[in-house]
């Protein structure tokens, strides 16, 4: 896995969009995956404005959404839905056509979670997979102890995530368990970028970069994939050894 360490987190956010825009130029019907969250929210910024610019055209693209609280949809202000339709599919002005998100209040989750597998496979994968890494170093909502070899899944919420997952929200929210894309998306993936930023995210990194590779630190499965990148800013490198 490549390490990019920027100086700051404009710099880190500029150099992912850099890759992304890249890939889009090269492949213009290219598809890519989103996380929501803190840490993408610099690398919207950049790509929106790089569209409004003119410096990339993402008309032919697909977007897919990675993950959702189980029983919430963009009406939820915090859902992963409202963060990434209001901070980057509604300024993209992106068609719902191009748009695929979990429906997380589906009556039938596996059939949900088919529904999704299908587009991927349909679409004959993803090529970027940008995702952030959580406190427990889970990847989307595949938590701490989840098998490698799953698709989309629902999966109950690890205690560290069910407490860090309140920041999202504007009053205390019951947290119980998620819908996801899997592990087995990211590895089959043909480029996996993860993003970690802050001084917070410094001792999970170094467990990801410099532990065991383990089911227990989700993030860690990723050094074996053939093509991924760890980008971080300064203060998130600050406890690796390298
Ligand atoms: P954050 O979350 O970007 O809000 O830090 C990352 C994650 O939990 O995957």
């Amino acid at each position: 896995m490549d390490i990019t360490i920027s100086e700051s987190y404009e710099a880190l956010s500029a150099n992912v969009a850099k890759e992304v825009i890249e890939l889009v130029h090269r492949k213009t019907n290219a598809v890519l995956c989103f996380p929501s969250g803190d840490t993408p929210m610099g690398l919207f910024k950049v790509l929106v404005n790089a569209k409004r610019e003119g410096k990339v055209d993402f008309s032919g693209c697909a977007f897919i959404g990675l993950d959702e609280w189980l029983g919430m949809d963009e009406s939820d202000e915090g859902s992963c839905k409202y963060f990434i339709y209001s901070e980057l599919f509604i300024p993209l002005g992106l068609s719902p056509e191009q748009t695929y998100f979990f429906d997380a209040k589906a009556a039938d989750l596996p059939k949900e979670c088919n529904r999704i597998d299908q587009v991927i496979f349909e679409k004959g994968g993803i090529d970027l997979m940008v995702l952030g890494i959580g406190m427990n170093g889970h990847l989307g909502l595949n938590e701490p102890g989840i098998s490698p070899d799953n698709y989309s899944h629902v999966m109950e919420l690890d205690k560290v995530t069910k407490v860090v997952g309140q920041k999202y929200f504007p009053a205390e929210t019951l947290l119980s368990k998620g819908i996801s894309l899997g592990i087995r998306h990211i590895m089959e993936s043909n480029r996996v970028i993860l993003m970690a930023n802050g001084k917070r995210k410094s001792d999970i990194v170094r467990l990801v970069v410099e532990g065991k590779i383990s089911n227990q630190i989700p993030a860690s499965l990723i050094r074996n994939h053939p093509n991924a990148a760890l980008y971080l800013d300064f203060e998130s490198s600050q406890s690796l050894r390298i």
